[in-house]
């Protein structure tokens, strides 16, 4: 299913008044302006209009496991599984680029396979093992793939960074021993704007020999 966030209006905001509380329903979708997203960490609390609340129209509780931890959020089943990843649980490296799965800039991986979270329903992410790229390795122990593309000095902005990453984990899971033709198929739908794909391909088969040495 395509969402488009121009057309979903699922929230509500809830404003204190002197003569008791008002609900302005249908106050926008899941598009990037950030009174129309969920707000930060679950709270409720409205970005811009102090004291006021969003909250969505529809809701549930979503059980997700998210790079070993589970957790419960309160929200609008069809919403896209990056704006929980980012809004709720504050896990920022998954990103909003295009929002219509045709950069890969928002990738995890759910139960092993990469996926674009952007047109993810969180509903279908329920009870599957997430993966994002906090949960691959850290700053003193990356992962081999980390390791690579850190070694390459890969990326220019790094807005691209985590999908490339991420799709690039899934697949060596899955081909540990990728020719170059492999790569650049497999990676051919991944969007960077900076041009540094030379680098990013050096990277993956870096990341496939590290892999190898280490197995
Ligand atoms: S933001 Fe998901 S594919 Fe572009
Ligand atoms: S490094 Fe800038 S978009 Fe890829």
């Amino acid at each position: 299913m395509l969402l488009n966030p121009l057309n979903s209006h699922p929230y509500e905001l809830l404003l204190r008044k002197p003569h008791g509380i008002i609900s302005i329903q249908n106050i926008g979708g899941w598009g990037p302006h950030p009174e129309l997203r969920r707000p930060t960490a679950n709270t409720g609390l409205s970005r811009r209009i102090p004291g006021a609340i969003i909250r969505p129209i529809m809701s549930t509780h979503a059980s997700l496991k998210v790079n070993g931890q589970t957790h419960v959020v309160d929200v609008d089943p069809n919403c896209p599984l990056l704006y929980v990843l980012r809004d709720n649980l504050a896990l920022n490296n998954p990103r909003f680029g295009c929002g219509l799965g045709q950069c890969g800039a928002c990738t995890v991986i759910v139960d092993n396979r990469a996926v674009r979270s952007c047109l993810l329903p969180v509903s279908r992410a329920i009870g599957k093992e997430i993966v994002t790229l906090e949960g691959l390795g850290t700053p003193g122990s990356p992962h081999p793939v980390q390791a690579a593309f850190i070694e390459e000095q890969t990326f220019q902005c790094g807005y691209c960074l985590n999908g490339w990453v991420m799709s690039a984990k899934a697949f060596l899971d899955k081909n540990p021993n990728p020719s170059d033709a492999d790569v650049r198929k497999a990676f051919e739908s991944l969007v960077c704007r900076c041009g540094s794909h030379a680098r990013i391909f050096s990277a993956v088969h870096r990341a496939a020999a590290d892999m190898k040495r280490s197995a």
